[in-house]
């Protein structure tokens, strides 16, 4: 059974292929259950606060099981949404929920196999320990129409450690919202990650 620290200490595309291709069944009704993961709802709330609800199509980076799509439409976002992920087990449990116009599997810190161009970008849980970096920011942009509204969240911990702090500097007008990432019942199931928390970085693309 996958678990936090093990997710935490992924080495790059492969490690995270196996760790989520054994963590997909029962990611949504144990690891989300559990947590009370409360971050893509958090990202859902924050892009639709910034004016999100307007774009036409969004992405959704590391889309995994689909519990930002799932946040998304519960909050009222009526638009396309496309998912990307690495780990085609996850990718098949967010397809099975019929919330995305289409599904890539795709590694994005390499070129992307498709161009958009999205007026929305978003990911929660994605930008993590062990995960991606900021590097991955340069090519979603690729794919990013002029004025498209990013909401990306990226775990505190690797904030300033792995240098979002720099990529986001560079970029104009970046707004960042702390929010907690699990609920109250994460103390009761993993104290040492239950105080995680996110910052959202949310800005619009300047082409
Ligand atoms: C913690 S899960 C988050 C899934 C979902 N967004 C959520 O909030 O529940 C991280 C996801 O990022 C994906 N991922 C990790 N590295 C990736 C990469 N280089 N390219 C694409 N997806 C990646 C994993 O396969 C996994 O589904």
């Amino acid at each position: 059974m996958a678990d936090l620290d093990n997710a935490y200490a992924l080495n790059g595309p492969d490690d995270c292929r196996r760790l989520y291709a054994q963590w997909a069944a029962s990611y949504d009704t144990g690891f989300a259950a559990d947590m009370e993961y409360r971050l893509p709802a958090h990202v859902a709330m924050a892009f639709l606060a910034h004016g999100g609800g307007d774009a036409d199509a969004v992405l959704d980076v590391g889309a995994g099981t689909g519990l930002l799509a799932a946040s998304l439409r519960e909050q009222g976002f009526e638009g396309a949404i496309d998912g990307v992920d690495l780990s085609a087990e996850m990718l098949a449990r967010a397809g099975e929920k019929r919330l995305y116009r289409a599904l890539y599997r795709a590694d994005i810190t390499a070129p992307l196999p498709f161009s958009g161009p999205y007026s929305g970008i978003v990911s929660s849980g994605t930008f993590t320990h062990g995960h991606v970096g900021p590097e991955a920011i340069d090519r979603l942009e690729s794919v990013a129409a002029p004025g498209a509204l990013f909401a990306l969240s990226i775990n505190a911990g690797v904030y300033a450690a792995q240098g979002f702090d720099a990529a986001l500097a560079r970029r104009p007008g970046v707004t960042l919202v702390e929010v907690p990432i699990y609920g109250a019942a994460a103390a009761g199931h993993d104290p040492a990650h239950a105080a995680d928390r996110g910052l959202i970085a949310l800005w619009r693309h300047r082409a």
